[in-house]
This record gives structure tokens, C-alpha cells and sequence, in this order.
């Protein structure tokens, strides 16, 4: 339970919770900031998409995740690609159960070139530190590679251009669980137009190149950053997720 509390007060987030309350019992912490305005965007991407790349053929050709990050490099095929600093594809161990697929990389992801390491990634690795995992533990994703610019939601068609690289990514890592961070991950993977609110926390099932694995949608942690009141919500799903990698670990 203190590495509960803990991945609130690393986040930033004031509690004096010392256990985990009933649902609707208690009035939820505030957060002690507000996030920063976000930065003025890049201009809209100029340069041209090259259609003729077939994404499935260059995604297929990869047989190791490494090979699937250089030919990724080489894709030109998603408009995000021009208005971003760099590619950020994964970070964690390849060969972990759980692989984590989250909506795209943020301001800090784009700069380091890795997925979740600005504010929101410091709690998603509070919370899978708190169920007993640390990077050796999982591998991390997004459902597109670039950064959208000022931070918008990623559109279906750059979802779609980025899609099979992400299926060719399942297919060769092999995760035994997905863990999917938030409404536009769950969506794009499940193929559902229903809301995070309505998914999370119910298993379903993702199949990619052969591989099948249990999915359970939890909550974005940039969402819990705002809304800590949803705090019980993803410790629940949290539990779920131990459960069901020591069932199949
Ligand atoms: N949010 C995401 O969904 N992915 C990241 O990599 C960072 C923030």
C-alpha cells in the first residue's frame, strides 16, 4: 500500500490517504500544479508523405524489435514524422510479459526519443512499480510514433499509418498481457468506438500476426494527473493486471 501512496506523492500529487478508500467514501486530493501551457506547435508538416512506402511489407520485413525500430526510421508514410524531433518507438525489455501501449509521444518524449518519460510516464512507472515491476518488467509503446503537434490527439488517419508497425510489434514481442493507457490506445487496438470510461478495466483481446493476448484498458496517466479522484479506479486495475500476469506469468 506505501508504494501506492508513494507513485501519488512522486507524481506530484498531495495525499494523506493512508490506506486505499472505499469507492465515493472520500473526497479526492487536489493536485499541487497545473501542467504547464503547452508550447507553441511546429508548423504544419510540409514535406510529402510517400504513399508508395507500403507500411505492412516494411513493418513485415522486421523479425527482431530492433530491427523493427530502424525500419521505422527509414517510414515516411505518417505526416507526423515532419513536424517532430525524433522517432519514439519503445523503451523496457523486449522479451518482458507486459507490453504498455499508450496514445503518443509528448513534448519530453520527443525530445529524449523515448515514450513516456515526461510527467506522466514518471506515474505509469509508479504504478507498475507498485505492482512489484520495473523496466526489466515491461516494454513500453505508443499507437504512433511522433509527437502530434501542441500535444493534440492523434488522428485516425496517423493512428492507421503507424498501425502496422504496432501490429508487427505485438506479433514479434509476444507480450503475454497488454496494458493499454488510456481511451485512444484502447481504441485504436480494440477497434471500438466506446469511451475509456466504458472499457477500462474489462479484459479483451488483442490478435496480431498469430499472437493473441488479454488487453485491459486502464486509465491515461496524464488523465490521472488531472483527475485524481479516479485514483482507486486504476489501483484496481492495477491489481487486475498482477493477477492476471501471475496467472499466466
Ligand atoms: N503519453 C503517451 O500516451 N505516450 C507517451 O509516450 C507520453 C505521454
Amino acid at each position: 500500500m506505501n508504494s501506492l501512496i508513494g507513485w501519488w506523492e512522486d507524481a506530484g500529487i498531495e495525499t494523506d490517504i493512508p490506506v486505499l478508500p472505499p469507492a465515493g467514501t472520500r473526497t479526492a486530493p487536489a493536485a499541487r500544479t497545473q501542467a504547464p501551457p503547452a508550447p507553441p506547435s511546429k508548423p504544419a508538416a510540409k514535406a510529402p508523405l510517400k504513399p508508395h512506402q507500403d507500411a505492412r511489407a516494411m513493418a513485415g520485413s522486421a523479425d527482431s524489435v530492433e530491427a523493427l525500430k530502424a525500419v521505422l526510421e527509414q517510414y515516411e508514410g505518417c505526416a507526423l514524422k515532419f513536424t517532430a524531433t525524433n522517432t519514439v518507438f519503445a523503451r523496457g525489455n523486449p522479451a518482458a510479459p507486459l507490453m504498455v501501449i499508450g496514445e503518443g509521444p509528448g513534448a519530453e518524449e520527443d525530445r529524449q526519443g523515448a515514450p513516456f518519460v515526461g510527467r506522466s510516464g514518471q506515474l505509469l512507472d509508479r504504478m507498475l512499480g507498485a505492482i512489484g515491476l520495473d523496466e526489466t518488467g515491461f516494454h513500453i509503446t505508443n499507437v504512433v510514433y511522433w509527437r502530434p503537434p501542441g500535444n493534440r490527439k492523434p488522428s485516425s488517419e496517423e493512428i492507421e499509418a503507424c498501425r502496422p508497425f504496432v501490429e508487427r510489434h505485438i506479433a514479434i514481442a509476444k507480450p503475454r498481457v497488454i496494458l493499454l493507457a488510456g481511451g485512444i490506445a484502447a481504441q485504436a487496438l480494440l477497434n471500438t468506438p466506446q469511451g475509456i470510461m466504458a472499457l477500462r478495466g474489462r479484459w479483451a483481446e488483442i490478435s496480431a500476426g498469430g499472437h493473441t493476448a488479454p488487453a485491459l484498458p486502464t486509465f491515461h496517466p496524464a488523465f490521472l494527473l488531472r483527475r485524481p479522484q479516479e485514483k482507486a479506479k486504476a489501483w484496481a486495475d492495477m491489481l487486475s493486471l498482477a493477477d492476471k500476469l501471475e496467472e499466466l506469468g
